[in-house]
């Protein structure tokens, strides 16, 4: 049975402290249907991945990453576009969570995706590679409504709040269908 609150893990592919893909996940956040609560995960603390490291134990943060997306319901990524891909910290991040064989927290975890960047293409490559990724880890991510935000410092005022009412309802709009895209694997 589908618990009454929906978990969603959300974490953005930038440690920068005015990322515009964090504000869009602060608005989603604030955007989220009643009976979802998003958290937001910052990444700055995970180490670079090594495997010897993980052969010996999981650093403190990254089981505790680990298991934050193991106990949500779904995800939320929210990536920027670096170098037409997505950013090395969150490639990383996705990496440590992609082990574990059977118990991988990737594993059969739905995800919603959605990015903005200053430039006009929205982070549409950034958002294919994703999704690529996300194959391999086996991972159940949203078919649609795809998110791609463009000239995303026109969306926010001065002091990142967001100003463009389109990009709100974008939001929403993923937010719902990850409701549903939630509620189809707990029929
Ligand atoms: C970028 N940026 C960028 N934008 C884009 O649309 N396509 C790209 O390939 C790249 N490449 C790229 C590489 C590197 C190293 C940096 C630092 C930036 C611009 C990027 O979209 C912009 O800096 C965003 O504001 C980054 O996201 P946050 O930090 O605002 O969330």
């Amino acid at each position: 049975m589908l618990k009454q609150q929906i978990n969603v893990l959300g974490f953005a592919g930038s440690l920068r402290k005015d990322s515009f893909n964090r504000a869009l996940l602060r608005e989603a956040i604030n955007l989220s249907p009643e009976e979802m609560k998003i958290t937001d995960f910052d990444l700055t603390e995970i180490p670079m991945f090594n495997e010897d490291v993980e052969k010996a134990e999981d650093p403190d943060i990254v089981t505790t990453f680990k298991d934050a997306i193991r106990e949500a319901d779904a995800l939320l990524i929210v990536t920027p576009e670096y170098n037409n891909a997505i950013p090395g910290v969150l490639k990383n991040a996705l990496d440590w969570a992609s082990r574990g064989g059977k118990e991988a927290p990737l594993l059969k975890k739905p995800i919603a995706i959605m990015g903005g960047t200053p430039g006009r293409a929205g982070t549409a490559q950034a958002q294919a590679q994703l999704r690529q990724t996300l194959i391999t880890t086996r991972s159940l991510v949203m078919v649609e409504p795809q998110v791609l935000i463009s000239e995303v410092h026109r969306k926010f005022d001065e002091q990142g709040h967001l100003t463009d009412e389109k990009t709100g309802q974008y939001i929403q709009r993923l937010l719902n269908g990850l409701e549903d895209w939630i509620k189809h694997f707990n029929k």
